[in-house]
């Protein structure tokens, strides 16, 4: 059994989880206006992405026994002030994230509860990668700069994202 104040920390996760897609699914109109296809594809994969990131602690709570309480999703900002500004902010939103599961995976071992550990020790390594990801986008979009080719070739290559594989895979 999940002790409660873990249980109310996952499902807290869960929701955090569900913001972060929303949030990226906010960017994904955002760069779709922009005419930034490859942008706007790379945006969609890392909403689903992190809709399976929510979906992987939702059926985890299940599997242990525990409730699942579904919480209000707030809206997510509509508007960034460059391409470059929404990367910037999805790097500091990331961060965010690794705070979170940082404090998930510590409350898990004062709770004394490894298998919950476990989970959050897939979730420590995702959060290393997607930091790693957001941050070399922002750096290459802050060398092309205002260059209108550096752009599309950027854009281009955000383009080739592979979708996320689902859970059970080896990476979601
Ligand atoms: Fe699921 Fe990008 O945090």
């Amino acid at each position: 059994m999940l002790s409660p104040k873990l249980q109310e920390a996952l499902n807290k996760q869960i929701n955090e989880e569900y913001y972060s897609s929303y949030l990226y699914r906010s960017m994904v109109a955002y760069m779709e206006e922009k005419n930034l296809d490859g942008c706007a594809h790379w945006m969609r994969m890392q909403a689903d992405e992190e809709h399976l990131h929510a979906l992987k602690i939702f059926d985890y709570v299940l599997e242990r026994g525990g409730k699942i309480e579904l919480q209000t999703v707030a809206a997510p900002p509509r508007e960034w002030d460059s391409p470059l500004a929404a990367f910037e902010a999805a790097l500091e939103h990331e961060k965010y994230m690794t705070g979170n599961i940082t404090k998930l995976a510590d409350l898990a071992l004062e709770e004394r509860d490894h298998a919950t550990n476990n989970v959050m020790q897939w979730y420590v390594s995702e959060q290393v990668e997607e930091e790693a990801n957001v941050d070399d986008i922002v750096n290459k979009l802050r060398m092309v700069g205002d260059s209108g080719p550096g752009i599309f070739m950027m854009d281009r290559e955000l383009k080739t994202r592979p979708a996320p594989t689902p859970i059970g895979g080896e990476q979601a």
